[in-house]
């Protein structure tokens, strides 16, 4: 089809157009994105290759912090031109920044057709027909009240989603923590679980079209289970439950929160072959001062436990972690438990951020550290743990690891790359039809990023 042309056709299996989804931030989000292109690709729609030829342009935003918020709006700036030439292209904002500031997009950004929030991604089909039809513009905004009634609240999905190596299944949505500095209760409500059926029932659908590996998508995902019809179902069942299933042979899951880590998770993970021994558990800061404003229910030396419980049940077992530098008041006493902390936990691997104020977050009241202190503090930071994850790599040299081949990297694409049970990516030569292999492999070359490795 000519791009620019306006798609009118209606009958099913007929290509109208073309679409790009454009998205920002977690992988709740690329999952939401995976499930808005199967809606697209419902009414006829097709992958575009850029926003400039798609007849349908859908962001995905993020709130989490300032940047991603900043790249949408400039993301609209573009789609803005191309709009000059092409008017009857139809833009669609969803997301976190859609659910906060609908109103502020449409006044910065009168050409958007519509707006959507995080829990109606399924009314996207509908919107873009209206779009296409009447081009008025639409808002759909809702959240889950505070209370209530919770597993009734769950987004309906799309399940026709074959074909995939690994895939992120959903499992629970918002979040019920409130920390101070998160925004994402207010982006996606309250906590509330799938029931277990569903997830069964999406999971053996996935693992029947091939695929292998599941990551299990939750804000606070080992807090699984409370509120279900079918009364409640703790996180390390559905871990068994789900290993069950056949022609699945990985599980993982993010992210869990350290205070919600009970022993009967730690059992599963080391009893049951296909759940991987890997944990992502954001610490956050490494002072119980900071902990407490920042409103984690754990202090440095309770994670410690729970860190020294995971690593005494698997010693290989791999430990990575979220931390924020410069948040309100950090002072540079604070700053320094900090860093003791990664050394005292050594971490295999650390997403690092700045503070970032998020408007209506309690933190956002409270005294702001300065930039230039948050910056030199992340640089620190970010050498400290680099030295360790390099040290922590350079353990494995010599060792063998299962490693599921993703196919060639995308670093060097005349290698091939995958990833080891403890999550570190792996590197080596190798026949491209080795892809969705498990394959055993000896550590040869640390890096920053994994390992280098050779078959055996
Ligand atoms: N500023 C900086 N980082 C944040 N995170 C969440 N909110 C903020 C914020 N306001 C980080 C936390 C979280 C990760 C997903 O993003 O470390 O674990």
């Amino acid at each position: 089809m000519r791009p620019g042309s306006l798609p009118t056709l209606e009958r099913r299996g007929t290509v109208r157009g073309t679409y790009f989804v454009q998205t920002w931030g977690c992988q709740m989000n690329e999952e939401d994105s995976e499930q808005i292109g199967l809606y697209l690709q419902d009414l006829g729609f097709v992958p575009a290759q850029t926003p400039r030829e798609a007849h349908i342009v859908l962001l995905n935003t993020c709130s989490v912090r300032k940047k991603p918020e900043d790249k949408a709006f400039s993301f609209l700036g573009e789609l803005r031109e191309i709009k000059q030439s092409r008017p009857e292209m139809v833009v669609g904002v969803a997301g976190c920044m859609a659910q906060l500031r609908a109103d502020e997009i449409k006044r910065r950004n009168p050409f958007v057709d519509f707006v959507v929030g995080t829990a109606q991604i399924a009314s996207i089909p509908g919107l873009v027909e209206e779009a296409l039809q009447t081009r008025k513009f639409a808002k759909r905004i809702d959240l889950p009240p505070r209370t209530g009634a919770i597993v009734t609240d769950i987004p309906q999905r799309n399940l026709e989603r074959g074909g995939k190596l690994k895939a992120f299944v959903p499992i629970q949505y918002g979040c019920d923590k409130f920390c101070s500095f998160c925004i994402v209760p207010t982006t996606r409500g309250r906590e509330r679980s799938r029931p277990t059926e569903h997830i069964v029932e999406e999971v053996r659908r996935l693992a029947e079209l091939g695929t292998k590996e599941v990551t299990l998508l939750g804000q606070t995902v080992n807090s699984y289970g409370k509120n279900l019809a079918e009364g409640r179902v703790p996180f390390s069942s559905l871990l068994r439950l789900l290993a069950g299933i056949p022609g699945i042979e990985r599980l993982r899951y993010v992210s869990p929160y350290p205070r919600d880590f009970k022993t009967d998770v730690i059992e599963a993970i080391r009893e049951v072959p296909e759940v991987m021994e890997h944990c992502h558990m954001p610490l956050q800061a490494g002072d119980d001062g900071l902990l407490k404003r920042m409103k984690r229910l754990y202090t440095v030396d309770s994670f410690g436990d729970i860190v020294s419980d995971l690593r005494k049940s698997m010693p290989d077992i791999g430990l990575t972690t979220d931390i924020i530098v410069g948040f309100p008041g950090e002072t540079d006493t604070e700053f320094q438990a900090t860093l003791s902390a990664m050394e005292r936990f050594r971490f295999d691997g650390a997403y690092m951020f700045k503070y970032s104020p998020r408007p209506g977050t309690p933190a956002a009241e409270m005294e702001q550290v300065s930039r230039e202190v948050s910056e030199a503090r992340l640089k620190e930071l970010m050498r400290v743990q680099d030295k360790i994850t390099l040290e922590k790599n350079e353990e494995q040299i010599g060792r063998e690891f299962e490693v599921l081949v993703d196919g060639p990297s995308r670093r060097d694409p005349t290698r091939l790359q995958g990833y080891t049970r403890c999550f570190r990516m792996m590197h080596f030569e190798g026949d491209a039809g080795l892809k969705g292999q498990l394959v055993i492999l000896r550590a040869t070359e640390p890096h920053h990023w994994g390992l280098s490795g050779e078959s055996i």
